[in-house]
């Protein structure tokens, strides 16, 4: 019998710094360098959290957000093209909120391309709503980002949100015949394997 391939929930180091430019370049274009990403993983306010192929030990997903306040500023979250489409996304994005309550934060917030109808729909997915506009905030393309926000991460109503999500998240992965394996500190209310 062929098991289902496995895919890690962990938190990234300096030696990952190579694999998270080439999946930055992959996914976005090249949106942070090499400093960049040294940068924000030496950071004590930038929380990372990674997914890894374990068969190749490749990095297939990243995701961050900035610490500022009791607000959690999501800076990036993707997933290689080709393992788009399974739940991976909706995973880390889960993730990060997860961490984002651990760390007792109340508020998500982040920029998104006004064409990028898959993140939008990801993140509205996760209760994010419209709170404005940046005109031609991104320089190459002149496109307008919009700014969303989602509130009341500190309530008890979120928990049980994050609870369903779980539950759909997990079947979403199984479907897919993704086994998940979690290296994250506080994983206990996390997806189990
Ligand atoms: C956005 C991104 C992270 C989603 O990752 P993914 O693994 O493909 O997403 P999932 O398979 O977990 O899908 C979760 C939800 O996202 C939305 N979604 C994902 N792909 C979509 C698509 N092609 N069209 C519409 N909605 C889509 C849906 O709401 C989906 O839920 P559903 O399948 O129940 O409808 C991924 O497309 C990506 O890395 N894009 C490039 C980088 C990027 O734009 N990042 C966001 C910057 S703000």
């Amino acid at each position: 019998m062929v098991s289902s391939p496995l895919v890690t929930l962990h938190t990234p180091q300096l030696t990952h710094l190579d694999q998270l430019v080439a999946l930055d370049q992959d996914c976005l274009g090249g949106l942070w360098t090499k400093d960049g990403y040294q940068r924000e993983l030496m950071s004590s306010n930038s929380h990372f959290l990674v997914l890894s192929f374990n068969l190749t030990q490749t990095i297939i997903g990243c995701g961050c957000f900035w610490e500022i306040l009791e607000e959690a500023h999501i800076t990036l979250l993707m997933i290689a093209p080709q393992y788009q489409g399974q739940g991976l996304g909706q995973l880390l994005l889960y993730s990060l909120l997860r961490d984002a309550v651990s760390r007792q934060l109340e508020r998500a917030t982040l920029e998104v391309r006004v064409s990028n109808q898959p993140a939008l729909r990801l993140y509205q997915k996760f209760g994010f709503q419209v709170a404005g506009h940046r005109k031609g905030y991104y320089k190459q393309t002149g496109e307008d980002a919009l700014i969303l926000w989602r509130n009341g991460l500190h309530y008890s109503q979120f928990q049980q949100q994050l609870s369903l999500w779980q539950q759909e998240i997990d079947d979403r992965l199984t479907a897919n015949h993704w086994q998940l394996s979690m290296d994250v500190p506080n994983s206990d209310n996390l997806i189990s394997d």
